[in-house]
């Protein structure tokens, strides 16, 4: 099959290496031509682990192609995927700028039969409009289809989790293009769930509102723990064998961030509103979410004072492990609230580019660390829960660890003299 996928981000670049890996002739477009000329030199400007392999493999055997000129690439393939962005304007409401634009170059271009799908997380009754509009631009009905296939992978296992995906939604109006999704994922083995295209909109917004719920939740479970002095992670345990609640998820720590929950939970806040419908387990979950950041601050101060000219080293900077992405970073709010109460800053990431006015930013972790009253463990990745915890105690000058993650071996730093605060775990 020939498929263009509109936006080569995480999620366009993944469908569209993995596709052409499947045998199809795909061809991802995007208005950022520096990305493109980047991609067409095989330098895939995300950190994906696996994506770079797939990438290389599918550009050298022709199946894969990137260019910026986005109506050849409408005219020239039977499939459209719309993978663009979708963040939050300043009123929580989704911008749904590049969705418009993508759907007027589709009306402009279109000139024999298309399956168009959205892949883009859009509020419910998008996909709609965008077959309206189409219709209001004179486009024939019989030259489309608008299907609804929400994305559910997650960063840092995007290929897994599009290859072994747990279901396809598919919203349709009428029948006839869930035959094509069929065969384009032919080697993909999972239920499908179709349904309306408003229905698969909310299938996407609801899938990562829960998922901000159960965290939000064993975030508040949490501060009791805290408070009873009890492991929350023996309470997580305790709680996840019920099949009913599920082990995932439930991991306490400094909040959820990322490009996609913090936003998708305000589209649906939006959205309620605007139909005046009331969201008030919405709000407490977002709440909860906003408060771990002082939660980690308190801490922080329980030990170490007033935070003013303190050195405080903050290990991780993105929203979690195994990813680039900085997008709505926990680690970035507490940061900036660090800065904010004359904290002196030090951060290291091991893959994030870190750009953060006055932070200073050594190259790797025990530099950080130098001279630090304390070090707050923002993400947990793999090198910290395995750094050399004597080598930092003597760089660091104080000796206060917040494991804003609850990934450390407490048995190891505890008898080396640091003082351990986890989120409902001390
Ligand atoms: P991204 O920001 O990484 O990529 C979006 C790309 O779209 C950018 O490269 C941008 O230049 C391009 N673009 C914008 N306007 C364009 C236009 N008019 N024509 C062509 N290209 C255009 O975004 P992402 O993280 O891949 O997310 C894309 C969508 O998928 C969002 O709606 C997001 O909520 C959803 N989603 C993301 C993930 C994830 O893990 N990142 C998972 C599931 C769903
Ligand atoms: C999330 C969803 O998990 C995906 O299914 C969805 O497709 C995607 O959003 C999206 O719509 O973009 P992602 O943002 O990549 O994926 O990351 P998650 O693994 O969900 O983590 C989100 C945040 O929650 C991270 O900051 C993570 O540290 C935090 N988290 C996660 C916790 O604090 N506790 C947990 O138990 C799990």
């Amino acid at each position: 099959m020939t498929v263009c996928i509109i936006g080569a981000g995480y999620v366009g670049l993944t469908t569209g290496a993995i596709l052409a890996n499947f045998g199809h002739k795909v061809c991802c477009v995007d208005i950022n031509k520096e990305k493109i000329d980047s991609l067409n030199q095989g330098m895939i400007p995300i950190y994906e682990p696996g994506l770079e392999e797939i990438v290389d493999k599918t550009l050298n055997n022709g199946c894969l192609s990137f260019s910026t000129n986005i109506k050849k690439a409408i005219i020239d393939n039977e499939i459209i995927f719309i993978a663009v962005g979708t963040p939050s304007n300043h009123d929580g409401s989704p911008n749904l700028s590049y969705i418009h634009q993508v759907t007027e170059t589709i009306a402009e271009s279109i000139n024999e039969y298309k399956t168009i799908i959205v892949k883009s997380t859009v509020p419910p009754g998008t996909s709609e409009d965008i077959h309206q509009f189409l219709l209001k631009q004179n486009v024939d009905p019989l030259l489309f289809d608008v299907v609804s296939n929400p994305e559910f992978l997650k960063e840092g296992t995007a290929i897994y989790d599009t290859l072994h995906p747990d279901k396809i939604v598919l919203g349709i109006k009428q029948p006839k293009p869930v035959q094509t999704l069929q065969t384009l994922y032919k080697n993909i083995q999972a239920p499908y769930i179709i349904t309306s295209l408003t229905g698969a909109e909310m299938i996407k917004y609801a899938s990562n509102a829960f998922l901000a719920t159960k965290i939000s939740f064993i975030n508040e479970i949490a501060r009791i723990c805290d408070a009873y002095d009890v492991e929350v992670e023996d309470v997580a345990l305790g709680i996840g064998t019920d099949p009913r609640i599920g082990p995932y998820f439930l991991k306490a720590g400094i909040g959820y961030g990322g490009s996609c929950l913090p936003k998708d939970l305000r589209g649906l806040h939006y959205a309620a509103k605007k139909k005046e419908v009331p969201t008030s387990l919405l709000t407490s979950v977002q709440k909860i979410n906003d408060e771990q950041i002082d939660i980690v601050l308190q801490k922080t101060r329980s030990y170490i004072g007033d935070l003013k000219n303190k050195h405080v080293a903050v290990w991780g900077i993105t929203f979690k492990p195994n990813t680039d992405d900085v997008r709505e970073s926990p680690s970035l709010k507490i940061i900036k609230q660090l800065q904010k109460e004359g904290a002196i800053i030090r951060a290291y990431d091991p893959m994030a580019a870190i750009d953060i006015e006055d932070v200073i930013t050594p190259d790797d972790k025990y530099t950080a660390v130098k001279g630090a009253d304390a070090v707050i463990i923002a993400t947990e990745w793999d090198e910290f829960k395995h750094a050399d915890w004597s080598k930092v105690k003597k760089i660091m000058n104080g000796n206060v660890i917040i494991d804003g993650r609850n990934c450390i071996d407490r048995r190891t730093v505890k008898p080396l003299g640091f003082y351990y605060l986890g989120v409902g775990r001390s």
